[in-house]
């Protein structure tokens, strides 16, 4: 059923007759230790994707700053802390989690985001990250407010909308006018020279971001030359950019029937942004991966609790529901899902497969044609390693799932299933 090979999917079989593991370890044993849903992830999937992009932009200086979003757990941010990653932030929240992680990251972390608030940018000042990714006027003003209260100098690169269209979905597509997203390209200037007038504001670099979940080269390219033109022009006003912040968004493929070649994709996409950044000199290029490095490094395992028949639909009701992962429900997103065990025979069944919640939208699958379950068999949805998590709610007042790492053969829980009585712990009677 899965047969990709090691570098696309931690997830496989050993032979036709096995069941799924992760690397070494099984997913039954952990699911029998720790319960179900339970997300798995393996660290050395996650490592292995980060190294593909120093080898990538290995002529190119450049620091790979995480995109915490994809997924925040503690255990994810030190790992890559430890091998050197920086991390781009979308909140105070988001910061403290990397402090929490390793505070000697805090110089490499660019904060994004179209609403910061006075609070966070204070966080931000007094911890020294290396660049605000400022998306307003309104923001740039607040920022040039709080910095010179706090006497901290605080380096900024404008977030400029180039107007590229990124082909992904429209809730993932930032690039172009009609998004909420940075400062239209043609007034970046204008807004740098008033930026450069503030005492504790220092203009160093230039930022873009166009989507996720992107699967051509194309678009990131584009981006990339328009901000080196702005660049270009910046430096000729007279101002030190050191920085291009080229964001995230690099796709992957989520449906296993179709080729995906991880350390290709890098290269194509290093060729592309290298290109555009041409001759541009002493430049820090800043990339903000989230989902490449994260999502086919996790798998959300899940109990099928009852197989059910309403007329002519047959449904495969998991322990799992949207609020655990929401992708399917939110962008119709295809996750592969395949049984843990051995496969026992031929035997297939169409269904949809669909969670415990009160919506008709929850559901990971439908009309997908799986291997025969049955009640108490464990299920593995695929490809879930970011935004799963990260996204996942407490809606039907429903614990949030735990969370192992798995590295070599040893598998560290990093997250404890959460109680109904973490979920009362914040309300009064
Ligand atoms: N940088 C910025 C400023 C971003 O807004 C994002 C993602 C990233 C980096 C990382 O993008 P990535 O490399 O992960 O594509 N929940 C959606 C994805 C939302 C992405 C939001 N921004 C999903 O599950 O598909």
């Amino acid at each position: 059923m899965v047969s990709d090979s090691f570098s696309v999917r931690p997830f496989q079989r050993a032979d036709a007759k096995s069941a799924l593991t992760c690397g070494d370890v099984s997913l039954e044993a952990l699911a029998k230790k720790h319960g179900t849903p339970l997300y798995v992830y393996s660290a050395d999937h996650i490592l292995g994707r980060f190294r593909l992009f120093g080898k990538s932009f290995a002529n190119q200086r450049h620091v790979v700053c995480y995109a915490v979003k994809a997924n925040s757990a503690l255990g994810i941010l030190k790992l890559l802390a430890a091998e050197g990653a920086g991390f781009d932030i979308v909140s105070g929240g988001e910061l403290e989690r990397v402090l929490m992680a390793d505070k000697s990251a805090a110089g490499r972390v660019v904060f994004s985001g179209v609403g910061k608030t006075a609070p966070e940018i204070d966080l931000a000042l007094r911890s020294g990250i290396l660049l605000f990714n400022v998306e307003s006027e309104g923001e740039l003003e607040l920022l040039a407010e709080r910095s010179s209260k706090l006497r901290k100098r605080a380096r900024i690169a404008l977030r400029v909308n180039p107007d590229v269209f990124a082909e992904t979905h429209p809730y993932i597509s930032t690039g172009l006018s009609e998004h909420k997203f940075g400062i239209a390209i043609q007034r970046a200037r204008t807004v740098y020279k008033h930026a450069a007038a503030q005492k504790f504001i220092e203009p160093a670099g230039v930022s873009v971001h166009i989507g996720s979940q992107i699967q051509s080269a194309e678009p990131f390219g584009a981006a990339t030359s328009r901000v080196v033109g702005l660049i270009r022009q910046l430096r000729k006003d007279g101002l030190p950019i050191q920085y291009l912040d080229a964001g995230g968004g690099l796709g992957i493929e989520y449906h296993a029937s179709k080729p995906f070649h991880p350390e290709k994709k890098v290269e194509q996409y290093a060729a592309a942004v290298e290109k555009s950044i041409g001759q541009l000199e002493d430049i820090t290029l800043l990339l903000e991966p989230g989902r490449f490095l994260v999502a086919q490094a996790g798998a959300l395992l899940a109990r099928v609790l009852y197989i059910k028949k309403n007329g002519k639909k047959t449904f495969v009701i998991t322990d799992a529901g949207m609020n655990d992962l929401i992708r399917p429900s939110l962008y119709q997103a295809h996750h592969e899902i395949v049984p843990v065990a051995a496969p026992k025979g031929s035997r297939k069944l169409t269904a949809d497969i669909v969670g415990p919640v009160c919506e008709s939208g929850d559901f990971f699958a439908r009309d997908r044609e799986l291997p025969m379950v049955a009640p108490g068999d464990l299920v593995a949805i695929l490809d879930a390693g970011a935004y799963g998590q990260s996204l996942a709610s407490n809606y039907n007042t429903r614990p949030r799932p735990a969370e192992v790492l798995v590295q070599g053969k040893k598998a560290n829980l990093i997250r404890r299933r959460e109680t109904t009585s973490d979920l009362f712990a914040t309300e009064m009677l």
